[in-house]
């Protein structure tokens, strides 16, 4: 997290204090009439592998380009120094590039915006009623018996399905796993998505996620009002996926506010939503985007997880060394364990380092800002590439390796802005606290009862797909201890 006494600890910027240019002198990609970049990153291999061309461009053109993609325009910067300066200058209510299809949705069906779509004092309204809970470790951590329950069935379930160690479409267990979780976090409410016979109501509900996350990307690069109007089967599975998502999320949310009415909250959300003076629509739409948000990175994030420990086994060692130390063998692993793992917390930072899942965020400026040589137009959307970063030597020696010695070095002089898989400022990822939690319990059971290790030493292709994914099933096992 970028707290004050980091930002404040972080070099200043080489940049500083010379003369602004003008947008139109940042370096970047040709930039061909009416389709700009477009081709090129075609030929670099197309939207898939838009990460390692981001990489690329940081080589050639340095700590700050700009690409036009199309009529869509952006800055991108990949320099801690740049992110400090843009941390710095943060506006009251920072925005990130719209997400239109949601928009859409919820202006037909009248509904709220959440988190992820708010903006303005809106948005800080949302975010201050969950912030105070959500962000707070003390209060994250009484979370860990819920994601205990479901950790219990999901290791289980990995001894139960494996063949010969190896789990078919581990990715798909994980998302199960991450939605479980979340939703007995935000709704109280089992689904069961881990038993060996899934009812239907929690496949549809997780069918209707995917479906909906499938169908917006589509909209976001052609026009959601021209979907709408032409009313496309994209735009009727989008907001069909969203009518169940949303009822499905209704009936339980209004369970809890019932339950609320009745008896103290007895829980983190109970809490926030006994406390907050949000209406029940704008309730809706923000428990529903936390939700959205919390599924499929968690999974994704342990996935990689998973991964990076199958191939370092030495690391694995020391983990399991650190987890027999601190956690008695009679003991389910809690929060307050974790606090005294040094080791497993380095092991996750430097897996989401190396193999983050969301590869970048994004800013709309709301005023014009002075970034190292450029001066940047209101208006302007920056992509602040964080997969470019943490893969950058310049930042990370031997940055290839995994290596969780990195972050307990004493006075190491990793930049904190050089790490930031969940984004920056005041719009960071609201779920960080919560998924560090679910993340680093789950690896305590895996590694507690399974040895992880990797089925093949091939290399593993990673692949653009709204976040990073491996372009083949993960060659892992889980043998058991
Ligand atoms: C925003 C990553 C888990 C809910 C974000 C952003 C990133 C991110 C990069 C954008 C931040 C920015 O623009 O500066 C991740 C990763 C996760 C994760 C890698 C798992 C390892 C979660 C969870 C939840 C969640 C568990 C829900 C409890 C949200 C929401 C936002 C957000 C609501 C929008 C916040 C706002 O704009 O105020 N996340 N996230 N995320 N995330 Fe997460």
């Amino acid at each position: 997290v970028l707290e004050e006494k980091d930002a404040a600890e972080a070099a200043p910027c080489p940049h500083a204090a010379f003369r602004a240019h003008s947008l139109d002198e940042i370096p970047g990609p040709t930039n061909w009439p009416l389709v700009g970049s477009l081709f090129e990153l075609l030929r670099k291999g197309g939207l898939t592998r838009q990460h390692e061309a981001l990489v690329d461009y940081h080589k050639k053109f340095g700590k700050i380009f700009r690409m036009k993609l199309g009529s869509f325009e952006s800055v991108h910067i990949g320099a801690p120094c740049l992110l400090e300066a843009l941390y710095r200058k943060e506006a009251n209510y920072p925005q990130r590039l719209e997400i239109k299809p949601w928009k859409a949705y919820r202006d037909l069906r009248d509904e709220a915006y959440g988190l992820l779509i708010l903006e303005g004092k809106d948005w800080q309204r949302v975010r201050s009623a969950f912030q105070q809970k959500l962000m707070k470790p003390t209060e994250v951590v009484k979370l860990d018996g819920k994601i205990n329950e479901v950790l219990v069935d999901f290791v289980g379930r990995i001894g139960n399905i494996s063949n010969n160690g190896k789990i078919e479409d581990l990715y798909f267990e994980l998302n199960k796993w991450s939605f479980e979780t979340i939703c007995l976090i935000l709704y109280g409410k089992r689904f069961g998505l881990l038993q060996e016979k899934v009812n239907e109501e929690a496949m549809n509900f997780i069918t209707a996620v995917k479906t909906m996350m499938s169908t917006f990307g589509m909209m976001m690069v052609t026009p959601v009002e021209l979907h709408k109007s032409l009313n496309t089967k994209t735009w009727q599975d989008h907001t069909a996926a969203w009518d169940r998502i949303f009822s499905t999320a209704k009936v339980y949310i209004d369970k809890k506010l019932k339950r609320n009415a009745t008896r103290a909250p007895d829980d983190l959300i109970g809490d926030i939503l006994h406390q907050s003076s949000l209406s029940k629509k704008e309730l809706y739409a923000a428990i529903t985007e936390l939700q959205i948000g919390g599924v499929e990175t968690t999974a994704n994030s342990m996935l990689w997880f998973i991964f990076n420990l199958s191939r370092n086994p030495s690391a694995q060692k020391k983990l399991l060394q650190e987890i027999r130390e601190i956690v008695p063998p009679d003991q389910d692993p809690s929060g307050e364990h974790i606090k005294n793992m040094p080791y497993l917390k380095a092991c996750l930072k430097e897996s989401m380092r190396l193999s983050p899942s969301v590869p970048f965020t994004s800013r709309t400026l709301d005023k014009d800002t002075v970034l190292g040589y450029y001066a940047i137009p209101k208006g302007t959307v920056l992509m602040i590439n964080s997969h470019a970063l943490g893969s950058n030597e310049e930042y990370f020696d031997d940055g290839k390796q995994f290596k969780p010695e990195r972050w307990l070095r004493e006075n190491n002089t990793i930049n904190p802005f050089a790490h930031v898989p969940f984004g920056i400022g005041k719009r960071m990822c609201i779920g960080r606290r919560l998924a560090e939690l679910q993340l680093q319990l789950a690896m305590c059971w895996l590694v507690r009862d399974y040895e992880i290790v990797a089925t093949d030493n091939e290399p593993l292709d990673v692949i653009h797909s709204g976040l990073l994914v491996p372009n083949r099933e993960l060659p892992v096992a889980f043998i058991r201890r």
